[in-house]
């Protein structure tokens, strides 16, 4: 009864592994790091990984909006339902349809399924990309001024945790994950100044200049693209909405921005 945890060393699978030991449960974190090692780029990778699994999560990178995901998403759910996996939970992304592709397969694969389609993560802030330029007090972005329901990755984890591990009421739910009120990346730079106590401002750049400054600091150019494109293609006002799956998946609120900023003041100083 082990439940393989995909990009269990990220900012989701992480918290979800912790959960799902806490609870006494089996889990085998999947990546690259990992022992046995687990590659999407490399299939010959995945049966071992995959081997006495009941239960997976499944987290994709770099994003399951990127050429060549939904292929990959597909080839391992029909792998994992083949090795007897029976239980899936997806990781998601709202107002993507790239996403929802890999979400038709989990739930057409013959396992119990749940999705967790997510907003913008917080911990983009304190754990991902934009750590450092939050830590440089400019966030520079293309990003339009539409205002987005960051989600707690913490949210994102219990969700996921409940579900893998057969909690009731889980199973063939889409949940739509977002935290509890908008804001635009503007107002999350001033709730993160308040926050830390020194400024940190938000300028907006044109996809072109995202591109060329995230390479010039050792970012792939495909990911920079591809990063760049989110930005344009999904902050379009589609996300421009607050959705109720962290209160019907766990009956409680969902955290607040403010509530994260502080909590995470040291990682920005
Ligand atoms: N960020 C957002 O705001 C957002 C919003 C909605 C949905 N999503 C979705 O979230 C997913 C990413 O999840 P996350 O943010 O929790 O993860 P993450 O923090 O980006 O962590 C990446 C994880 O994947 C592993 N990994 C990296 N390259 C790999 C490879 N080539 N093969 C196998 N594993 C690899 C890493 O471990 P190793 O280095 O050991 O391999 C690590 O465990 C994407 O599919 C994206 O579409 C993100």
């Amino acid at each position: 009864m082990t439940i393989l945890v995909l990009g269990g060393t990220g900012k989701t699978g992480r918290r979800v592994a912790d959960r799902l030991t806490a609870r006494g449960l089996s889990v085998r974190v999947g990546s690259r790091s990992a022992t046995p090692s687990f590659a999407w780029e490399d299939r010959s990778t995945w049966p071992a990984a995959l081997e006495g699994v009941t239960a997976a999560y499944v987290s994709y990178y770099p994003d399951l909006a990127f050429p060549g995901a939904y292929d990959d998403v597909k080839a391992f759910t029909e792998l994992a339902v083949r090795s007897g996996v029976r239980r899936l939970v997806l990781l998601s992304g709202r107002g993507e349809p790239e996403a929802q592709a890999s979400e038709r397969t989990v739930q057409e694969s013959g396992a119990e399924w749940t999705i967790v389609r997510c907003s913008w993560f917080m911990q983009n802030f304190s754990e991902g990309f934009i750590l450092e330029p939050v830590r440089a007090g400019v966030i520079a972005l293309p990003a339009a001024d539409v205002p987005e329901p960051f989600v707690d990755a913490d949210d994102i984890a219990d969700v996921a945790a409940a579900a893998l591990a057969g909690d009731g009421g889980h199973a063939g739910q889409v949940y739509e994950l977002t935290g509890p009120r908008l804001l635009t990346f503007a107002q999350a730079a001033e709730e993160l100044a308040a926050a830390v106590g020194r400024p940190v401002v938000f300028t907006r750049v044109t996809p072109e200049e995202y591109v060329a400054g995230a390479v010039a600091h050792g970012v792939p150019r495909e990911e920079a693209e591809g990063l760049s494109a989110l930005f344009t293609g999904i902050l379009d006002g589609r996300n421009a909405s607050v959705a109720d799956g962290v209160p019907r998946a766990l009956g409680r609120p969902a955290r607040d921005f403010a509530d994260f900023a502080r909590t995470n003041a040291h990682r920005f100083r």
